[in-house]
């Protein structure tokens, strides 16, 4: 059986990355880990560690991708949250069969190994759900 293991980020969309970084990082005082741009994603994020998990803010960079219409239609604020999974397959084809609505129905593979997929926050209680496997 696939098992979730760990909180892994919560992540916010915010439309100015440097503005929130005033409160992320210079106000609470937390470190900024990683900042890059996700091209993939059409996205810059950032990662700032928090006691094993991080807090993950995602700056849309088109206009077009779902995160900018997110962002457009909603608002900045709490966006999904990820958890970490130690067999992602096993854990999608174990949601499919439970009738759980994704997004992505097979894994995607990011820059640094991770693979990740979303669960639509249709089946969720109204939370957009990442799974991360860490390799
Ligand atoms: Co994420």
């Amino acid at each position: 059986m696939p098992k979730i293991t760990a909180l892994n980020h919560v992540a916010v969309v915010v439309e100015d990355m440097e503005k929130s970084l005033l409160f992320w990082r210079d106000a609470l005082g937390i470190e900024l880990h990683e900042l890059r741009d996700v091209p993939a994603e059409q996205s810059q994020v950032a990662f700032l560690p928090v006691a094993g998990a991080e807090v993950e803010l995602v700056m849309p960079t088109t206009n077009d991708s779902g995160i900018a219409k997110y962002l457009a239609k909603r608002g900045q604020g709490m966006h999904h949250l990820c958890l970490e999974v130690d067999d992602i397959e096993g854990m999608l084809s174990q949601l499919k069969a439970k009738q759980i609505r994704l997004i992505n129905e097979e894994p995607r593979a990011s820059v640094d190994g991770k693979k990740y997929a979303f669960i639509h926050p249709e089946s969720t209680g109204g939370v957009l759900v990442e799974l991360y496997q860490i390799i």
